[in-house]
């Protein structure tokens, strides 16, 4: 059986979309990155934090998302993004590129300094709105991700999952993948029960993901 068609819904995802559309068509650019707390710019606009272990795209989302090949910088080895990156999208919004969570191929020591940092960031940043929270999706959740949302539970800071690069995926699997952790995220009192699926190279679910952070920018 197939779902009625909702015109009313029809419009309002119209809608939401078009706004996505001009929100991402305004000018993106980087305005700060951290390596420590001291450095965070003020938190002077609402911001939207992209959070995942390494290589997992979160670079590559953002340069997706503001149609931009090399506003973050992206690399197939893990530990690219070695700093908490500011891009100021129109004065309405900060998009936020972390450091990677789990492996990468760095030092023990640097690893823990992202991660400390990261995680402090993560629970005290008072204008951050919502982390989304990348997971690849021919690997589901790891630990190391459920760690993060343990983190983001107990302090209460929104957040998201992503699925990202299903181009690389079969649908059957991606979608067994997304009952899943609907499944968990039931349990988990800060987490957003929608799972956003994404391809940054196919560009799919970016128009869909650019109307959801429309909703969480500021009014310009
Ligand atoms: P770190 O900064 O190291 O934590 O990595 P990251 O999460 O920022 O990942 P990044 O965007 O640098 O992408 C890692 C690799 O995955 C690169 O080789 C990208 O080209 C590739 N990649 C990212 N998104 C996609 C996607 O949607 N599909 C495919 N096929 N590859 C992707
Ligand atoms: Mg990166």
């Amino acid at each position: 059986m197939t779902a009625p068609i909702d015109p009313a819904t029809d419009q309002d995802d119209a809608l939401r979309i078009e706004a996505g559309r001009h929100l991402f068509a305004q000018e993106c650019r980087f305005v700060a990155g951290a390596a420590t707390l001291q450095m965070l710019p003020p938190a002077s606009l609402v911001e939207v934090a992209f959070a995942g272990r390494s290589n997992v795209g979160k670079s590559s989302l953002i340069n997706a998302l503001t149609n931009r090949n090399t506003l973050a910088r992206t690399s197939n080895t893990p530990g690219r993004t070695q700093q908490i990156n500011f891009f100021d999208l129109g004065g309405r919004l900060y998009l936020v590129d972390l450091p990677g969570h789990g492996y990468a191929r760095a030092s023990k020591a640097k690893i823990d300094i992202w991660t400390d940092l990261v995680n402090s960031y993560l629970r005290g940043r008072a204008s951050l709105r919502r982390v989304l929270l990348l997971v690849d999706s021919r690997h589901g959740l790891k630990s190391s991700d459920r760690d993060v949302m343990d983190m983001l539970d107990t302090a209460a800071v929104s957040y998201q999952i992503v699925l990202t690069k299903v181009d690389k995926g079969n649908k059957s699997d991606i979608e067994s993948l997304i009952t899943k952790i609907k499944a968990e995220l039931t349990k988990r009192p800060a987490s957003h029960p929608e799972v956003v699926v994404t391809s940054a190279v196919k560009g799919y679910g970016i128009d869909m993901l650019r109307a959801e952070l429309a909703t969480m920018a500021e009014v310009g």
